[in-house]
């Protein structure tokens, strides 16, 4: 028997995201497009992967609940094929004789043909008790942030660093909205790039962003104005962090900005567009080499296209000592804000990660301010809501920097946004995928007094 297309790719993206730290979402689309699979297929093929990876952490309890020893002790490749199984099983209206034999197949498939019989008998023990009844069991005994993880498919440290973040904003009561937002699958927003495209032409007009728009459905790669770079897929929040900096105030002709930590060039994009609408002159620097080469793709579309420069940030500073008017800085983070598009990433960053990147969010941040013009103005962004990585290093690069005053980010915001945002009082603006429909975005304006 033959295993259905859409199940096979998902199989491959979850062993290659397993075994070879990938990442789904950039695997997956190229896999859908070699196989050719139709729409539906492909739709299909994208719920299996991002909902069995999301719900990882669920259905590892509901699996160490069925099997008697533990889950470790499994080979990955078929702790995958129960993984994708179970997702099956407990959260689609997948047909139960289709997940098991199906699972069956892969497993035998990627060589483990001797775990048939196992994996036939724990997914046939899963399709003796409800989805319901999965559930009651799984959380029994089970109480505070422990229950939560179950519950959430959070890991617990993950749960608390969303708890502190919307507590630090006065948004505690949100909490529960904020977890379940981060499982919901998101819109696909797009970015009509202003001077390129218009906002009619990629689709449906965005929820909170002056150049975004949701796409009428259908792989938005198929779209020519897509295909020539013009539209762009790229998260509504993303878009308004780069605004923020490119409309903080009007553009003086010849200003120079800078992009530091660009790969692999959503946001250049968008700031070498509007750069170009007033005058501006953008560089754009990546560290790895290979996503340099995306950003100057992504540049491509750009007439005259920004230079592109390869490099640790870390050394702009003394490169360029206060040469830059506007400076973006979207810095290298735990990417806990995109939790929805990287479903992977929850399980695995670790604290020990955070740390790791407040160090180097820190150093990067100084290295800006050095590169700043007088009246420069820095854009500090985070694809991450973690305290740590977002308003602990801003006050940290403030007591650092006499120098640097940190400005009304949401009031620059209202001015931009098409809908009021309801941000809470303070510099800084935390955008939330339950509040906003966008990842959760950090952005925080800060200038060189
Ligand atoms: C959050 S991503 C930037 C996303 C990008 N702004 C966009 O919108 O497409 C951070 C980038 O920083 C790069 N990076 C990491 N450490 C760096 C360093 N020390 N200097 C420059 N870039 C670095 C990573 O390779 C990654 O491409």
């Amino acid at each position: 028997m033959s295993v259905q297309p859409a199940r096979r790719i998902a199989y491959r993206v979850l062993r290659a995201v397993h075994a070879d730290d990938a990442y789904a979402n950039l695997l997956l689309p190229p896999l859908i497009a070699e196989a050719r699979l139709s729409p539906a297929d492909a739709a299909l093929a994208t719920e299996l992967t991002y909902g069995t990876l999301r719900g990882r952490g669920y259905y590892d309890r509901v699996l160490s609940l069925a099997i008697d020893r533990p889950l470790e002790k499994l080979d990955p490749e078929v702790l995958d094929a129960l993984r994708l199984g179970a997702h099956q099983l407990l959260a689609m209206r997948t047909a139960p004789h289709a997940a098991v034999s199906e699972s069956v197949e892969l497993v035998v498939s990627a060589g483990k043909g001797s775990a048939r019989g196992f994996v036939n008998g724990v997914l046939r023990t899963l399709t003796r008790s409800s989805p319901d009844e999965w559930r009651a069991r799984a959380v029994e005994g089970l109480e505070g942030d422990a229950l939560l993880a179950v519950e959430s498919s959070h890991p617990e440290w993950v749960i608390a660093a969303i708890r502190d973040a919307l507590a630090a904003d006065g948004r505690a009561a949100e909490f529960d909205d904020a977890l379940r937002a981060d499982n919901e699958p998101p819109a696909v927003s797009l970015v009509a790039l202003p001077g390129l495209a218009t906002v009619a032409e990629a689709g449906e007009p965005g929820a909170v962003s002056p150049v975004g728009a949701r796409s009428a459905g259908g792989d938005p790669a198929a779209s020519p104005a897509v295909a020539s770079g013009r539209v762009r897929v790229q998260d509504e929040g993303s878009q308004l962090a780069a605004l923020a900096l490119s409309r903080a105030r009007p553009v003086v002709k010849g200003e120079r900005w800078l992009d530091m930590c660009a790969g692999p060039g959503g946001k250049a994009a968008l700031l070498a567009a509007e750069a170009a609408a007033g005058g501006a002159v953008l560089t754009a620097n990546e560290l790895v080499p290979a996503r340099a080469g995306l950003v100057r793709k992504a540049l491509a579309v750009i007439d005259p296209a920004p230079e592109v420069i390869e490099g640790d940030a870390r050394a702009l500073g003394e490169r360029f000592p206060g040469r830059f008017d506007r400076i973006l800085l979207d810095a290298p983070c735990t990417g806990l804000g995109a939790l929805r598009r990287r479903p992977e990433a929850r399980w695995r960053k670790t604290p020990a990660d955070v740390v790791a990147l407040a160090r180097l969010q820190a150093e990067l941040l100084d290295a800006g301010v050095a590169a700043l013009a007088p009246r420069g103005i820095l854009a500090y962004v985070t694809c991450s809501p973690h305290v740590d990585e977002t308003r602990a290093i801003v006050a940290a690069a403030l007591a650092r920097h006499p120098e640097l005053e940190a400005l009304d980010t949401p009031a620059v915001l209202a001015g931009i946004a098409t809908r009021d945002l309801d941000l809470p009082p303070g510099t800084h603006a935390q955008l939330w995928p339950h509040r906003h429909g966008t990842d959760a975005m950090f952005i925080q304006l800060l200038r060189r007094r």
